[in-house]
C-alpha cells in the first residue's frame, strides 16, 4: 500500500497529471477596453476550462500559442505591449494585431481578454493577471514568449547599437521574462499546480556571431526555467522550454526570400536537417499545448527543440 505522503501517492500524481486544471467558472461579462470578451469556454479538449496567461501574444508565435491552446480549451489572457520601444528598431506589435489574436481565439469559443503592457513592468503584469482572475478564473498556465533581437557582435563599430543590444535585450528578454514569472507562478505554487512554458530558441543551445545578447538572453531562458523548475517542483509545477529554429514572423525585421522558402544554402547545409525553409508560428504551437496538456505531467526542468533538425549538430 502507498502511504498519502509517498510520490507514488495515486492522488499525488493524479494531481499533476492535472497539471493547471482547476475549475474557472468564469463569467459573461465586459471589463471594457482591455478586455476584448470574457465568456465562459465553450470548448472542450485537454485543456478545458483553464486559463492561459501568454505574453507577446499579438502576432508571430505567441499569437499561434494563443489559438492553439484556444482550439485545446483554454480561456486565453494575451498580453503584449502594442506599441514600439522608445528607440528600439524594430517595429513592435499593434492593436490590430492583436484583434488578429482575438479572432482566432474567440473563434475556439472560449474566454479573451488582452492587455497593452511591457513585460519589464512587473506591476502592469500583476494588474493585468488579477484583473483577468476575477473574469476568467485562475491563472494555470503561463507562457512567457515577448522577446526582441537586434544584431551587435562584440567587434562592431557602433558603440550606440552595442549599448542598445545589450540593454534592451538584458531588460525584456531576462529580466522582463523573470517579471512574467514573478507576476504568475507564486498563485500557482499557492493553489499546488500550474504549467509553466518558456519560449527560448535553438540560440539557447549553441552560439552565434551577430547577436550575443540575444542568444546570452535565450540561454538564461533555459537557466531560469531549469532553476524555477528545481523551486517550484514540489508545489506542482512543471517549467518546460520550448527552443524554436528560425521561424517567419516579425522577428529581428524581415527576413529574406530565401530564408522564407528554404532555398538558403546554408540554412539547409548547416541548420534544418528537415527539408524546410524557415517554419510556421504553428509549427511551434502544439509543443506549448502539449507541455501544458496532462500528457506532460512527469515533463519538468526540459526543452522540446522544434527545430527541424538543428538540434541534430549541437545537443547532447
Ligand atoms: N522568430 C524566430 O525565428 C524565433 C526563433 C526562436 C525563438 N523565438 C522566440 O519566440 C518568441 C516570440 O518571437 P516571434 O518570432 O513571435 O517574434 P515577434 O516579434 O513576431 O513577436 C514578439 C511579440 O512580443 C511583443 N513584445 C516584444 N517586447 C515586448 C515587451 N517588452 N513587452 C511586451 N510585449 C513585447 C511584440 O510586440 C510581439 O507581439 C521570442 O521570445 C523569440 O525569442 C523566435
Amino acid at each position: 500500500m502507498i502511504d498519502e505522503n509517498s510520490p507514488q501517492d495515486p492522488t499525488r500524481r493524479a494531481a499533476l497529471a492535472g497539471g493547471a486544471a482547476i475549475a474557472t467558472g468564469a463569467a459573461a461579462m465586459s471589463l471594457g477596453a482591455t478586455a476584448a470578451s470574457a465568456q465562459q469556454s465553450e470548448a472542450a479538449g485537454v485543456l478545458a476550462g483553464q486559463t492561459v496567461f501568454i505574453t507577446g501574444a499579438a502576432r508571430g508565435i505567441g499569437r499561434a500559442i494563443a489559438v492553439g491552446m484556444a482550439e485545446a480549451g483554454a480561456n486565453v489572457v494575451a498580453y503584449d505591449v502594442l506599441e514600439d520601444l522608445p528607440g528600439f528598431p524594430i517595429p513592435m506589435a499593434t492593436p490590430a494585431d492583436m484583434a488578429e489574436t482575438r479572432a482566432g481565439v474567440e473563434a475556439a469559443g472560449v474566454g479573451f481578454m488582452s492587455f497593452a503592457g511591457d513585460i519589464r513592468s512587473l506591476e502592469a503584469q500583476r494588474a493585468a493577471v488579477a484583473e483577468a482572475e476575477a473574469a476568467l478564473g485562475p491563472v494555470g498556465i503561463v507562457v512567457a514568449n515577448a522577446g526582441v533581437n537586434t544584431n551587435a557582435g562584440f567587434l562592431t563599430e557602433d558603440e550606440a547599437a552595442w549599448e542598445q543590444h545589450w540593454e534592451v535585450l538584458t531588460d525584456v528578454n531576462v529580466k522582463g521574462t523573470a517579471a512574467t514569472l514573478r507576476a504568475t507562478v507564486p498563485a500557482m505554487a499557492e493553489r499546488g499546480a500550474g504549467r509553466v512554458i518558456l519560449i527560448s530558441s535553438t540560440f539557447g543551445r549553441q552560439g552565434n556571431a551577430s547577436n550575443p545578447a540575444y542568444i546570452a538572453s535565450k540561454w538564461a531562458t533555459m537557466g531560469m526555467m531549469k532553476s524555477l523548475a528545481i523551486e517550484v517542483g514540489k508545489s506542482g509545477i512543471t517549467v518546460n522550454a520550448v527552443s524554436p529554429t528560425a521561424v517567419q514572423t516579425g522577428f529581428g525585421g524581415p527576413r529574406t526570400q530565401e530564408q522564407i522558402d528554404g532555398s538558403n544554402e546554408w540554412l539547409a547545409a548547416n541548420y534544418h536537417q528537415l527539408d524546410v525553409g524557415l517554419l510556421q508560428p504553428e509549427d511551434i504551437a502544439g509543443s506549448a499545448v502539449f507541455l501544458a496538456s496532462p500528457a506532460a505531467a512527469m515533463i519538468t526542468g526540459s526543452s522540446i527543440d522544434v527545430s527541424a533538425g538543428a538540434a541534430a549538430r549541437y545537443t547532447g
